[in-house]
């Protein structure tokens, strides 16, 4: 059996999907390792989860950095010192700058709440309900230094009900998160997605639209 996928998870709040993937590690539906959570918020409830289970952490305070880039090279330099096969950004809420990221295009991932390339950035749920979309739904990619622009490997969609308002629809949304992220990461910990030149694989096929999270399985 191959060595587990080691993961390096960042987060900036409750961690909720970050416990969806120990859970997954724990449950052997996952071969991955969580090395590292990392965090640029002290306060972060990711942060306590990673205590609890004794998985070391990493918090860097913005504030203590003259600007951007010096933050996220450093950040990624400590980072890099856990060696991580992939980092996870799950609700890590900063843009990073593109230089500090660059070494990382094809080995880090991120989940985003809405179904890309519609509504990147913030207020994903308020944005599909005032537009008065049918579906909703989440996206995880491949981490570019376009902002929420990367190649899409894997979404989830769930319909928009008449009575829906942000917090119904958030809330139905992240339970169909938990599912998809491991699913994901536990693709690219079976080696069977890769992002090769900027071309998107599966099996060694390329991959042009994103797969589809579908009865508890990814679809292409
Ligand atoms: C999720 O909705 C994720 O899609 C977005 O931030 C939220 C993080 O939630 N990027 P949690 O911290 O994992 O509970």
């Amino acid at each position: 059996m191959p060595a587990p996928l080691r993961i390096a998870v960042l987060a900036s709040g409750r961690g909720s999907n970050l416990a969806a993937l120990l859970d997954a590690c724990e449950r052997d539906a996952l071969p991955a390792q969580c090395v590292l959570v990392a965090s640029d918020k002290a306060g972060a409830g990711a942060l306590r989860l990673a205590e609890a289970t004794a998985i070391p952490t990493l918090v860097l305070d913005p504030r203590d950095y003259p600007d951007r880039a010096a933050f996220d090279h450093d950040l990624f330099a400590q980072l890099a010192t856990a060696t991580p096969d992939l980092l996870v950004l799950a609700g890590f809420m900063r843009i990073i700058d593109g230089g500090a990221l660059a070494p990382w295009v094809g080995r880090m991932i991120n989940i985003h709440p809405s179904l890309l390339p519609k509504y990147r950035g913030l207020h994903t749920h308020r944005r599909a309900l005032a537009a008065g979309d049918a579906e909703h739904g989440a996206s995880v990619h491949f981490v570019t230094a376009e902002l929420d622009g990367g190649p899409v490997i894997a979404q989830a969609r769930l319909p928009i009900h008449p009575q829906d308002d942000e917090e119904s629809l958030a809330t139905r949304l992240l339970a169909l998160e938990h599912q998809l992220l491991p699913a994901v990461v536990r693709e690219i910990a079976e080696g069977r997605i890769a992002l090769v030149d900027h071309q998107m694989r599966r099996d060694d096929v390329p991959l042009d639209a994103p797969m589809q999270w579908r009865d508890g399985a990814l679809h292409p």
